[in-house]
């Protein structure tokens, strides 16, 4: 499952139309798609046809800490298509930063109803509201990738600075925050962009910017009117198309994003097994033996294939073993006779003599 917030506090860029459209064309796809309409003006839901104040319940039920308005993530969830289901919003969800505000943990809110959801969605798609506040900040805290929409003119990339300090603000108190990719909408052939616009696109986003950009279209303009996303009132639209182009390549970054996850994993694996451990150098010159073995504590004292020698040309036998931190007695095995390790001189009495002693 991948949860991904769109997100810019400038209003009328495109959020709540790429929520709706991305969202249907990964359910058009085959992906199941969950999305949490977080915006209190509710724009998500009335677009897809509903009256969020004659819902019996919506997001703003599932983080209220209200006993008798409190309701499950599962319970409030509506399916209005096929892989498309909805989490409407409220416009209480304007009052939720005052409720939760002796809360411990409230920015995890968010985090925390969809880590309860039992019924598995492939992507969650968060529309959030126009500004910097709570709200954001939960849907920020609960993502994986946090897409910005650029409406490709160089007023509306002012402020694009502070979202990214945001998620910096996240990474610094979580030490894990979303990644961040621009996505350029409504755009217009016809108009000219400034060098200065491409360049602070640059300079926000680096190489972190969708390839596909999103066109001025009217049908993404009409289709809330009606209802329904793109995809389902005229597929050959731009818009539909655009959005569909959109959707192969977050199912492409899904998978980045799973295998970063993966690497990061794994060196966190070694690193702690590399910390743990140490590999031992047991070393015994004799050329005449016929087997040397190494046993201990650390496997069981018993003459077997972990504790075997092997014989080097120039008549020494030697192993490697990869012992944990601690205190261990050991001995060789040398043609049947047991023997202290001669190259170590910490030894410890038993009653049977004495053992070599090595630490780590
Ligand atoms: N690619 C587009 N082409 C034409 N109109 C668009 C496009 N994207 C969004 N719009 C329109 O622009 C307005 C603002 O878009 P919206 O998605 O609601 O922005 P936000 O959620 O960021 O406030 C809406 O009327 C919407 O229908
Ligand atoms: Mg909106």
């Amino acid at each position: 499952m991948r949860v991904i917030a769109i997100a810019n506090q400038k209003g009328g860029c495109g959020k709540t139309t790429t929520a709706i459209n991305l969202a249907a064309s990964l359910a058009f796809k085959n992906y199941k798609v969950l999305l949490i309409d977080l915006d209190p003006q509710s724009h998500a839901s009335f677009s897809l046809g509903l009256r969020t104040e004659q819902l019996e319940g919506s997001i703003y039920n599932v983080l209220s800490n209200v006993d008798t308005k409190r309701r499950k993530l599962s319970e409030v969830i509506l399916q209005l298509w096929e892989n498309f289901n909805l989490a409407p919003g409220h416009i209480l969800l304007s009052t939720i930063e005052q409720e939760l505000r002796s809360e411990e943990d409230a920015i995890s809110a968010v985090h925390r109803a969809i880590d309860s959801l039992s019924t598995d969605h492939d992507f969650i798609i968060i529309d959030c509201p126009p500004s910097l506040g709570f709200l954001t900040f939960n849907a920020l805290r609960a993502s994986h990738l946090l897409i910005v929409p650029l409406q490709c003119c160089s007023l509306s990339l002012m402020g694009v600075g502070r979202i990214i300090n945001t998620v910096e603000l996240i990474q610094l108190k979580l030490q894990r925050a979303p990644k961040v990719k621009g996505l350029i909408t409504m755009y217009d052939r016809r108009t000219r962009y400034g060098k200065n616009t491409i360049q602070e696109i640059n300079t926000y986003f680096k190489d972190d910017i969708f390839n596909t950009i999103i066109r001025v279209n009217v049908t993404l303009r009409e289709t809330a009117a009606h209802g329904v996303p793109a995809i389902r009132f005229d597929k050959s639209s731009r818009g539909a198309m655009d959005y569909m182009l959109l959707a192969d390549e977050i199912i492409v970054e899904s998978r980045k994003l799973f295998l970063d996850d993966f690497y990061e994993e794994t060196e966190h694996f070694i690193t702690e097994i590399r910390d743990k451990l140490k590999v031992q150098a047991f070393s015994f010159l004799a050329p005449e033996a016929k087997d040397v073995y190494v046993v201990g504590d650390f496997n069981h004292w018993t003459p077997n294939e972990s504790g075997r020698l092997e014989r080097m040309p120039d008549g020494r036998w030697e192993k490697r073993i990869a012992l944990k931190h601690g205190v261990y007695k050991y001995k060789f095995i040398v043609g049947g006779v047991w023997i202290c390790d001669p190259n170590n001189i910490k030894t410890v009495p038993t009653e049977f003599g004495v053992d070599s002693l090595l630490e780590i």
